[in-house]
């Protein structure tokens, strides 16, 4: 959410959940613009920016998605980006039931 405030151009970001008996999914949609298909997986490496500079008016320290993808990882979840459907980036988060 963080990053979709951030980088979402200050438009309006959506947020929705879905659950069914399987899983929980939690979707973060922002109207940016949009990280390019071939570096939407580098952007989990620690310190990774799109924006090379270090300046923290253009962005944080680059830690955020790496931080995100160890807790989803150690919970066994999922956390992925896609391009949203106009422009933009939609950040997938899986749950799978449990127990
Ligand atoms: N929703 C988004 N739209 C566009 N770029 C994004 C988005 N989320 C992340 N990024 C890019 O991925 C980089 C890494 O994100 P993150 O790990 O959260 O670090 P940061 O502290 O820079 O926000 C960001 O610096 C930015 O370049
Ligand atoms: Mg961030």
């Amino acid at each position: 959410m963080d990053n979709a405030i951030r980088y979402g151009d200050s438009k309006p970001i959506k947020v929705e959940l879905e659950c069914d008996d399987s899983q929980l999914k939690i979707r973060i949609q922002d109207q940016g613009p949009g990280i390019p298909a071939d570096q939407r997986e580098s952007v989990f490496l620690p310190f990774y920016r799109l924006e090379k500079s270090r300046s923290t008016t253009t962005g944080g320290s680059g830690l955020g998605l790496a931080i995100v993808r160890q807790l989803t990882d150690a919970n066994g979840w999922t956390v992925e980006l896609q391009l949203a459907p106009r422009s933009g980036t939609v950040a997938l988060v899986t749950i799978p039931q449990t127990g």
